[in-house]
């Protein structure tokens, strides 16, 4: 049995100040809750203030973007390292509003996932299909391409820290949510791959969320699919009742 992994991806939302309240209502909502890993995934600048306000709790905290080297002079970015050091244990890699809008390619993210690992952040690697590749019948394609070059060059034991998160862009912040069924194919597809590079057992206990308008009342569909091994949440995720809902679904 996979372990369920449900996160929070705040995108540029929320203060350190905002953040902090959120913790304060959403721990005591989550309490002693063991079924599911939960991850809080803020930006960089809350990430300190979030670590402090989870501590001691069943809640961890990953980042939503790093950079490929340890340091340099590179304006503006932020290192594994550096996450790291500040008690982050997870990081969101290849999400699509960074291969959209900071023109991350399919070969950047396979080297943003091994220098994660290298320093021993958890990668979630996104992966997805655009409205246009879904409605063209490429969405197997694009699926395979993005898989096969995330795990380039990744060890069948540096896969089990590996999570994917399967987030059809057309279904990213717009209410509109994959059926249980349509991600549950698209899921088999992704784990289909990761068995052909990495072998059946890493296929079986790799998990895959799934991420797309993820909301309180759609959440017991998706995550009750036995392909669904949880959720990369947006929106919902921003206030804490909701995102504890979609936790105990
Ligand atoms: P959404 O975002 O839940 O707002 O659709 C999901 C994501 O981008 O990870």
């Amino acid at each position: 049995m996979r372990k369920a992994l449900i996160a929070a991806n705040w995108k540029m939302y929320k203060t350190p100040a905002q953040a902090k309240e959120f913790v304060a209502t959403f721990l005591p909502l989550v309490t002693g809750h063991t079924r599911d890993e939960i991850v809080l995934c803020p930006s960089a600048t809350s990430l300190s203030a979030v670590v402090d306000a989870v501590a001691g709790s069943n809640v961890r905290v990953g980042g939503q973007n790093i950079h490929t080297a340890d340091e340099g002079a590179f304006t503006g970015e932020n290192s594994a390292v550096m996450l790291v050091a500040l008690g982050v244990s997870h990081i969101i890699i290849g999400h699509s509003e960074r291969r959209q809008y900071f023109g991350e390619t399919d070969e950047l993210v396979n080297q943003k996932t091994h220098q994660a690992l290298k320093h021993g952040l958890k990668p979630i690697v996104c992966v997805g299909e655009l409205l246009a590749e879904r409605e063209g019948g490429k969405t197997q394609e694009v699926l395979l391409r993005q898989t096969e070059i995330a795990f380039k060059g990744i060890t069948a034991e540096q896969a089990a820290n590996i999570v994917i998160a399967y987030e059809p862009v057309w279904a990213i912040g717009t209410g509109k949510t994959a059926t249980p069924e349509m991600a549950a194919e698209a899921h088999l597809v992704i784990r289909t791959e990761v068995a052909r590079l990495l072998g059946r057992e890493v296929a079986d206990n790799i998990r895959i969320l799934y991420g797309g308008s993820v909301k309180p009342d759609n959440a017991t569909a998706l995550l009750n699919q036995p392909e669904i091994d949880g959720a990369l949440v947006g929106g919902a995720s921003l206030d804490a009742v909701s995102f504890s809902k979609i936790v105990r679904y």
